[in-house]
């Protein structure tokens, strides 16, 4: 099987299960506790229909948007996520680049194993710079000067992960970052050379953005977890937030907001977007799926927040129904890295080639020619 026969994210997944080693596709594919929330994230799309209206000129289907300033192919942004190089050498230049090609908006983590500015050389295009805050404060606003050096358009905040996850599936498998052979995890290694013989070709783990301010990784591999307890700052509040979104004076997205009093608290601190996510079910289990978070927040803000759906959306068909009941734009992680592992940047093309083509066909098939038109209408 190679990327050619990969027509969805279950056929993507399928591929990139068996190019990783254990740890590290395991790592990728779970959640938190039960999982209940990774699993629902999706389900929860099932509760809502499409409502087509027929009998329209349907000739010309515009998926054109604006979202956090920038005018985007489509309302799709590939949400920030950690450490490509896992997944495969050709790390993040190769999914900015993907996301270039197809004209949607890139956003590079904090725990990137690619520079701001590097990745930025690739992707002139739309792109985000996504911050958690480190206990090491200086961190911070060197982050929001090289992002605006770099020419970055947005930045984001995300506020759910202040400590780490219980990722039960890590634990069992050993997971460490960087990747280390061990016994346990040899056999697993050893069935995939391909991605092994990588290991040693392009040895780079580093966590490029943050590896030369703190000293976690120099005692050796740890990890996500131990990362996320040791540097996080437990400490940061709304006035810590609100100082971020005034030194980066431009558009601001906070990122893992599932409350209506916390929609408001964002609005009140002056943020463009915020991003309804509970970190695709990696943090508090049994949170509630994004999609079921559209309408409470939406009641509560207006339209003083532009809001992007981030959790579950795996068709064409998922993001206009998150589209259709108020959302801004949607978001995912899991799928372009499934499509990474799967086949490097040519995977991540196709996967969000495919996406486009889902949402176009969809418009279509519900008699929608433009974004803008998409409403409560189309969806029960
Ligand atoms: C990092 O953000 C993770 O969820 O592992």
């Amino acid at each position: 099987m190679s990327i050619r026969h990969c027509y969805n994210v279950a056929d993507f997944r399928r591929l990139a299960k068996r190019r990783l080693p254990a740890p590290i596709f395991h790592y990728l594919d779970g959640g938190a506790d039960n999982e209940w929330s990774l699993k629902n994230n999706h389900a929860a799309f099932s509760k809502y229909q499409l409502v087509p209206e027929y009998l329209k000129d349907i000739s010309r289907i515009n998926l054109e948007a604006t979202v956090l300033g920038s005018k985007l192919a489509a309302p799709v942004i590939l949400a920030p996520t950690g450490m490509s190089r896992l997944f495969h050498h050709e790390k993040e230049p190769a999914v900015a680049r993907a996301a270039e090609q197809t004209g949607l908006m890139y956003s590079l983590s904090t725990l990137g194993t690619t520079s701001i500015e590097d990745v930025a050389a690739v992707k002139p295009g739309p792109k985000m710079f996504q911050v958690y805050i480190h206990k090491d404060r200086g961190l911070t606003s060197e982050f929001v000067n090289r992002a605006k050096a770099a020419g970055y358009d947005a930045l984001c905040l995300t506020v759910d992960s202040v400590v780490g996850g219980n990722r039960e599936r890590d634990r069992k498998t050993g997971f460490e970052m960087p990747p280390r052979l061990t016994l346990n995890s040899l056999t697993s290694f050893a069935l995939h050379p391909h991605w092994t013989f990588n290991l040693w070709r392009n040895p780079d783990f580093r966590l490029a953005n943050v590896a030369h301010r703190q000293d976690a990784l120099s005692k050796g591999p740890i990890s996500v977890i131990e990362y996320v307890d040791s540097q996080y700052d437990r400490t940061v509040t709304w006035k810590q937030a609100t100082w971020l979104i005034e030194q980066w004076g431009g558009p601001f997205a906070i990122k893992g907001l599932q409350s209506p009093a916390d929609a408001r608290r964002a609005a009140a601190a002056g943020a463009s977007a915020i991003m309804l996510s509970n970190h695709g079910g990696r943090q508090l289990d049994t949170t509630p799926a994004p999609v079921d978070c559209i309408k409470p927040v939406r009641d509560a803000v207006g339209n003083d927040l532009e809001l992007i759906v981030d959790g579950g959306i795996r068709r064409g068909t998922d993001a206009l129904k998150a589209l259709a009941l108020g959302a801004d734009a949607i978001s995912f992680g899991r799928p372009y890295l499934y499509a990474l592992a799967a086949g490097g940047q040519m995977g991540v093309l196709r996967y969000l080639d495919l996406f486009k083509a889902e949402l176009e066909r969809g418009m279509a098939l519900l008699g929608c020619t433009s974004i803008s038109e998409l409403d409560e209408r189309h969806v029960q």
